[in-house]
């Protein structure tokens, strides 16, 4: 595809009134991306003479955008209509180009092959302006295109301006068309604002042409999604829909499994391997790539991560900026993020966070866990509740861990620290120095029983329970008990225990 005749105008300066926002209209995002982008992209493959777009609204957030993908731009200020940002989009086309495509910022779904056939068609025939047009079910807020009895079109009326019988008409403007400058030019000085906006609409220029003796054609989009604009929030919601059908569809022409797929949010840079499966409610965000082979379970959410093949995420984890060596599990309710990697065979269990940490092959961290900014050797056991105390209140320190470690259920590992290959740590241990290779380390109070202690408290408990009504009798008389005397006597009873307890404590330390 080139298109050497042709420069193409992208109209993206308008504010988005309708969509009740502060962002421009053009900034909002569908399918993953913003629309401007989509619509460049849609523009690039055709490797026309120049794209130009008409910026107004926020344009400087919109030319971060732009210059990246080589789009120039010019501003349309203030903004009086589409037809009066394509005369200032004249200023930038110059004298030498034949053709232009012009299309609204607003129409992301339009593809590549489509605008290449518009420009063919329109080279190859004598019309000044062709037009892409698609029949709606809902053309209710699009303009209409009228057509003469010879199927070449008289006008496009706007929605606002239809008379009764025009508004059974179900072909809608796209807002893409060709056209043949030196015959553009002329008809668009001649607009006028004599409309409910207001404003010089490049769509009047279509009847211009016709009154000067042109020939205007219109293409009918095969794929009428294509050609759906995003005025609303309601339109936005369509054409993200649109997007995300279109990429799961290519994906399972790819050979992607997927379970109730209109569940599944995939984003238009994710590479997924085939006879991987996906289920409901995962969301592939960002540059994900994942291999072949994979099963990705119900409620998953992977952004920019890297999967190998053969991988399993169970249900509900969160994985962001992360790389899953092949064979690797993680989940249930696992969440990995910012450079967290899994060597082969590795495996993290339900409610282990893990960062900026690298877990050797086939280690295992299965339940409860923290471990952030650690290495740990292959084959080392993470015991539940471990814990690498990463921060200091100041600083993220470094933790070590060798290979084929085992670590004690409820450790705390306070780094910096480092732990030698094939060293022991018992349960609940706080370590805070280094422990050798191959040695036990125990890091916390040792245990004392104290025989028959409890069976004595309880005792002691129940006694002054029973001698309370012996005194009773010493009171005055009182026709109802007392509101709080029992709460009284129980207080009373409770410090006995207590300082028995504590002489118990004392005997058995004499022991
Ligand atoms: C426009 C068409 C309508 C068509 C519909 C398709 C006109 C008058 N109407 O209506 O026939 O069915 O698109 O989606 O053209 N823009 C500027 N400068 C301006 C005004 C608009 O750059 O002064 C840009 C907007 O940013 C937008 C595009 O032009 O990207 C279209 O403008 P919009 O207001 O959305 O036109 P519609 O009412 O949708
Ligand atoms: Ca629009």
């Amino acid at each position: 595809m080139a298109l050497p005749d042709f420069a193409v105008v992208i109209l993206a300066a308008g504010k988005g009134t309708r969509l009740k926002s502060s962002l421009a209209k053009v900034l909002h995002r569908a399918g993953g991306r913003t629309l401007i982008e989509h619509v460049v992209r849609a523009c690039l493959p055709l490797k026309p003479r120049g794209i130009v777009a008409v910026v107004g609204h926020q344009a400087a957030e919109v030319s971060a955008i732009l210059k990246p993908l080589g789009v120039r731009m010019i501003v349309q200020e203030p903004q009086r209509g589409t037809g009066h940002a394509m005369l200032v989009a004249r200023r930038a086309l110059g004298s030498s180009v034949k053709y232009s495509i012009v299309l609204p910022g607003d129409a992301p779904l339009v593809r590549s092959e489509t605008l290449a056939e518009l420009a063919r068609l329109h080279q190859q025939s004598t019309a000044s302006a062709t037009i892409l047009s698609a029949e709606l079910a809902q053309p209710s807020s699009y303009g209409r295109i009228v057509r003469r009895e010879d199927g070449t079109v008289q006008a496009i009326v706007e929605d606002a301006a239809l008379s009764a019988d025009q508004r059974s008409i179900s072909e809608i403007n796209s807002s893409i068309y060709a056209f043949t400058i030196n015959k553009l030019w002329p008809c668009l000085a001649r607009l006028r604002p004599d409309n409910a906006r207001r404003e010089l609409y490049l769509t009047d220029a279509i009847a211009l042409l016709r009154a000067q003796g042109d020939i205007v054609h219109a293409l009918v989009a095969t794929d009428a999604d294509e050609v759906l604009g995003c005025n609303t929030r309601a339109d936005l919601a369509a054409v993200d829909l649109a997007f995300r059908r279109r990429k799961r569809a290519e994906l399972m022409a790819a050979g992607v499994g997927m379970l109730m797929p209109e569940s599944i949010l995939i984003d238009p840079d994710v590479a997924i391997g085939p006879d991987t499966l996906l289920e409901p409610g995962v969301q592939l965000l960002g540059k994900s790539r994942i291999g072949a082979g994979c099963t990705i379970r119900t409620g998953s959410i992977l952004s920019d991560v890297t999967v190998e093949d053969r991988v399993l995420v169970k249900p509900y984890s969160v994985v962001s900026s992360s790389y899953l060596s092949a064979e690797t599990q993680v989940g249930p309710f696992a969440h990995l993020r910012d450079a967290a990697r899994l060597l082969k065979g590795a495996r993290v269990g339900n409610f282990v966070e893990v960062k900026k940490s690298v877990l050797g092959e086939r280690v295992k961290a299965m339940h409860l866990t923290y471990l952030g900014d650690a290495r740990i050797g292959r084959e080392t056991n993470v015991g539940a509740g471990t814990i690498t105390c990463n921060y200091d209140g100041a600083n993220k320190n470094p933790t070590s861990i060798g290979r084929r470690v085992f670590i004690g259920s409820d450790t705390a590992l306070v780094a910096p620290v480092k732990v030698g290959d094939g060293a022991y740590i018992a349960a609940g241990s706080t370590v805070t120095e280094n422990i050798p290779s191959d040695a036990l380390a125990i890091a916390r109070g040792r245990q004392v029983n104290k025989p028959g202690w409890a069976a004595a408290r309880r005792r002691e408990l129940a006694a002054p329970a029973k001698r309370t009504p012996a005194r009773k009798p010493k009171r005055k008389a009182s026709p109802r008990p007392r509101p709080h005397s029992r709460v009284r006597s129980a207080r009373v009873s409770r410090g006995k225990a207590a300082a028995a307890a504590r002489r118990a404590r004392k005997r058995s330390r004499r022991r």
